[in-house]
């Protein structure tokens, strides 16, 4: 059994006082839409939660007007299609998982809404999982259809390299699409989506921490002062 060294990537949100660059998240967002979102739903997300990385609230009802979900049935029994809303959850690329897995080669592209958590690595995971293909060593035989990768338990994966030349998607803030750069922003995106609370929570410590010190402060004065008339 080979051990996996995952490489560290450096993070916005690491850290008790990290917090998500938006502006990555927002880039991030942008990777998964073009990219990712052609196999991989995020069932757990409303387009109204892109509030969280910064978006205004006329933005996501025009990029929630770009995509047309399921509705129905209407007073006729039919279903038919609409522009979604910034209350509806994104769109699903497949009807079921087994479309997905017609689709692709037999093999499920899981649901993103929580990855970062449920893989070990979190955010690094994903991000060396999506720059980590390569040639496969010698002497080793990738099945048809599989690919080698250095990160994928096993290191043969299904899923074909999906950030594969810089420039891929363009950026509206000018930053350059390198293919590590694109791995940074979509793993910073599915690291807030999987704990979009991750700021307040660890804000919540801090101020518990200084409540602890100035309670811990005050006490040990008090015993000073009330013990003081003993000595
Ligand atoms: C698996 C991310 C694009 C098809 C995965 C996994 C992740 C991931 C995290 C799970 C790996 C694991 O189980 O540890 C992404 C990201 C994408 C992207 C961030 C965009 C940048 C795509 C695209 C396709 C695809 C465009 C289809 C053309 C698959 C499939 C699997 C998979 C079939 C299952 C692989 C297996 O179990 O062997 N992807 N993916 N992915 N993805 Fe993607």
């Amino acid at each position: 059994h080979d051990e996996i060294h995952l490489p560290d990537t450096k993070f916005s949100f690491e850290g008790i006082f990290g917090t998500f660059d938006r502006a990555s998240a927002q880039r991030g967002f942008q990777v998964y839409k073009e990219v990712c979102s052609a196999c991989h739903s995020m069932r757990h997300l409303s387009y109204r939660h892109l509030r969280g990385i910064g978006l205004t609230e006329g933005q996501v009802a025009a990029l929630a007007s770009q995509f047309q979900v399921q509705d129905g049935p209407n007073d006729n029994g039919e279903m038919f299609e609409r522009p979604a809303r910034a209350s509806d959850h994104f769109r699903r690329p497949f009807p079921n998982d087994a479309a997905a897995r017609a689709a692709n080669n037999g093999a499920l592209p899981p649901d993103l809404s929580v990855m970062v958590k449920a893989r070990e690595g979190g955010a690094d995971y994903i991000h060396a999982l999506l720059t980590g293909y390569a040639d496969p060593p010698p002497g080793v035989t990738i099945a048809e259809g599989m690919h080698y990768n250095k990160y994928f338990p096993g290191h043969q994966i299904a899923m074909a390299p999906p950030l594969n030349s810089e420039g891929q998607v363009t950026y509206a803030d000018e930053t350059k699409s390198t293919v590590d750069q694109m791995a940074t922003d979509v793993s910073t995106f599915l690291a807030w989506a999987a704990e979009p609370e991750l700021e307040q929570r660890r804000a919540m410590g801090v101020r518990m921490i200084i409540y602890l010190a100035i309670l811990g402060g005050l006490v040990f004065a008090v015993k000073k002062k009330i013990w003081a008339r003993l000595h």
